[in-house]
């Protein structure tokens, strides 16, 4: 069976404490999603480098930055120094992921490409062999706390079935209105990488939220 992971979104901590929440869900998920707006990709400001800074400072937790910028090429480096150890970047926002994977890669870093829900899928497959991670926004990008789009199960199933039919093991991941009751549908689609932020942050307990993501994800 595939594994099934869950990805705490930082965007819905608790800034004021920011270690304590990432502490909270430390022993619970192996991956940090770090989501990273300009403002002008999407409506939205969130943070940037200095972030990714201290949190890399104080976890070994593997930092997924979800970059939501315009020009993710100027700033790759910086990430990279920062201590990132996947920058994923929209296709939207260059001329050449290929490229800018590739890039990503000499760094050594694991790149990921990532998908706004208004282009068509068909527009991704053909570089699923040309990257570590395709992400797949089940929302429109910008916020937190938005309802899982219904048109985002056969999306999944395209990219599920170009990496199978090109026995590539990138990974997928989706992001966006993952919860207790769509989780399911998501890993069942054939995701890997279930990013969540409202559904574990909100949650008191963020370690149980976890945990019972994962038991509705893998049934
Ligand atoms: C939205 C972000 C997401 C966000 C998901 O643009 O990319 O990572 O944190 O939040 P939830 O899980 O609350 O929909
Ligand atoms: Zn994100």
């Amino acid at each position: 069976m595939r594994k099934c992971y869950i990805a705490p979104s930082i965007l819905s901590a608790d800034f004021g404490y920011l270690m304590d929440e990432v502490k909270a869900v430390e022993g619970e998920a192996e991956y940090l999603h770090v989501d990273v707006m300009d403002g002008h990709y999407v409506d939205n400001l969130s943070f940037g480098i200095p972030i990714v800074e201290s949190l890399r400072k104080h976890t070994d937790m593997i930092l997924d930055v979800h970059l939501m910028i315009t020009n993710p090429a100027k700033y790759i480096k910086r990430f990279a120094e920062a201590g990132a150890d996947i920058i994923t970047f929209h296709l939207e926002c260059t001329d050449d992921p290929e490229g800018l994977s590739q890039q990503i890669r000499d760094m050594g870093l694991k790149s990921g490409i990532a998908v706004h829900p208004d282009t068509p899928i068909e527009k991704i497959l053909p570089f699923v062999d040309k990257t570590d991670k395709i992400l797949l926004m089940t929302v429109r990008p910008g916020f937190g706390g938005q309802g899982y789009m219904e048109i985002s199960d056969d999306r999944i199933k395209a990219v599920r079935k170009a990496i199978d039919d090109k026995c590539c093991n990138t990974l997928i991941s989706c992001d966006g209105g993952i919860n207790h009751d769509t989780a399911a549908r998501v890993y069942g689609s054939g995701c890997d990488i279930l990013v969540a932020g409202d559904a574990v942050f909100r949650n008191d307990d963020h370690a149980a939220a976890i945990r019972d993501l994962l038991a509705s994800a893998v049934k």
